[in-house]
């Protein structure tokens, strides 16, 4: 049996669902084809189920990719706040959490529906649980599923990439454009926790838990947020965001003091109050775990401030400010938030989102060599790139 559409989309995730509606919106007959039993299941978990659902602050230096400016046409077309906007019209409660992110209320679910309801409104037709088996392109594109052959002049690869396997993430996109004879960027996990080697680790697992604020720096690159010592390395907001600056071997610098010269504060502390403990000033400045196996680690137990040698006070400092880590990895695709690199943008229009070789192929979202810093700058580019596309396809 064989069924035609104007566009065929493959994938409804965030930049799938909303070229669909676009399309849809427009007056082309659409095809969205997803392969979990459900759509949007990456959106539903999102921001703690709160869907970071875009940030105020959205730049195009804001983005990884080879290409720094391509995501800049898109990103043009469809800013932060015509997504506002959209969420405005629906009603859905929001609250910014920091640095520009924005979060609704309640819950990601509103999100989805949106975007179902979007669809609807451009009569788009959802088939969930569609395994794509083939796709080929004679005059149109052929799409074999199962039993059924849908035909289209327009296909959209929105599958997004690697990261979160359980959520349905597939290597599709990537192997389609490599049957197009697409060039693809080197893949790698992005933000995504640091792993330490195994004598690190059984020095830092009892520090498990602990979070601090810190100033972090990789590449020319810093980010200043929230550390989280977990059992295998690090994690937390600052190290997830440098992960995608970091390549394996690379040492990455610390601040565990951002607001504090560790140097001075100490040396007045030791004119002010010479008799009171090194470990107790510590205390009153980091997480009194963290201290204590300071302390150990640099014999500074029942050391006082009168009797802290300038030797110790180099030692602690370099320790400190910065501390210098060299990761032995990372947790992979399965803790990762994004994949890093895609279909190489050289092979795409920016502002269609087409291939350049292959006339009615479109590549939308995180399948892209284009990659935004974590706070909702990844929804913004599926929503940026996919509107962009559903107005050409
Ligand atoms: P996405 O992965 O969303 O969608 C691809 C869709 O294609 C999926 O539904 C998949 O099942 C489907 N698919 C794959 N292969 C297929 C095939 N062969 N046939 C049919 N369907 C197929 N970003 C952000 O800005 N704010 C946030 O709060 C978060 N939070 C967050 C939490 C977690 C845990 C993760 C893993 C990621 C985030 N992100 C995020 C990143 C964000 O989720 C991501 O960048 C976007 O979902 C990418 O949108 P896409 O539509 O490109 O891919």
């Amino acid at each position: 049996m064989t069924e035609n559409y104007d566009v065929i989309v493959i994938g409804a995730g965030a930049a799938g669902l909303m070229c669909a509606a676009q399309a849809g919106q427009r007056g082309r007959k659409t095809l969205l084809l997803e392969h979990n039993d459900q759509i949007g299941k990456k959106i539903l978990i999102s921001g703690g189920g709160r869907c970071n659902f875009t940030n105020m602050y959205t730049e195009p230096s804001d983005y990884l990719s080879a290409n720094e400016h391509f995501c800049k046409s898109a990103l043009s077309r469809y800013t932060q706040y015509d997504f506002l906007k959209l969420v405005d019209d629906y009603g859905i409660a929001y609250h910014e959490k920091t640095l520009g992110q924005q979060f609704c209320n309640d819950s990601a679910k509103q999100i989805v529906t949106l975007l179902a309801e979007e669809c609807e409104k451009g009569a788009v037709d959802i088939r969930t649980s569609s395994s794509v088996s083939s796709i080929t392109k004679n005059d149109v594109f052929e799409v074999q599923c199962k039993d059924t052959q849908y035909q289209a002049q327009s296909l959209v690869i929105a599958t997004g990439a690697l990261s979160f396997p359980r959520l349905g993430a597939t290597d599709f996109g990537h192997q389609l454009a490599t049957q197009f004879d697409i060039a693809l960027t080197p893949l790698r996990p992005g933000l995504v926790p640091f792993t330490f080697a195994k004598d690190t680790r059984a020095q830092y697992e009892e520090l498990a838990g602990i979070s601090l604020d810190a100033s972090v720096s990789c590449n020319g690159q810093s980010f200043r947020e929230g550390l989280l010592f977990t059992h295998k390395g690090l994690s937390g907001p600052v190290i997830l965001q440098i992960s995608s600056y970091w390549q394996a071997g690379q040492t990455v610098e610390i601040d565990l003091l951002p607001n504090l010269n560790l140097v001075s504060h100490i040396q007045k502390q030791k004119q002010q109050r010479p008799k009171v403990q090194v470990r107790t000033v510590l205390n009153d400045i980091l997480p009194k775990r963290f201290v204590e196996l300071l302390c150990q680690q640099q014999d500074l137990d029942n050391c006082q401030l009168s009797n802290f040698s300038n030797d110790q006070l180099d030692k602690l400092c370099a320790s400190l400010q910065p501390w210098c880590i060299s990761p032995a990895g990372d947790e992979g695709y399965s803790k990762a938030e994004v994949t890093l690199g895609g279909v190489d943008t050289n092979e795409l229009s920016s502002k269609t989102m087409m291939s350049k070789k292959i006339d009615g192929l479109y590549f939308i979202g995180e399948v892209v060599d284009v990659t935004g810093h974590l706070g909702g700058f990844n929804f913004q580019w599926a929503w940026a790139s996919g509107f962009s596309a559903g107005q050409f396809v």
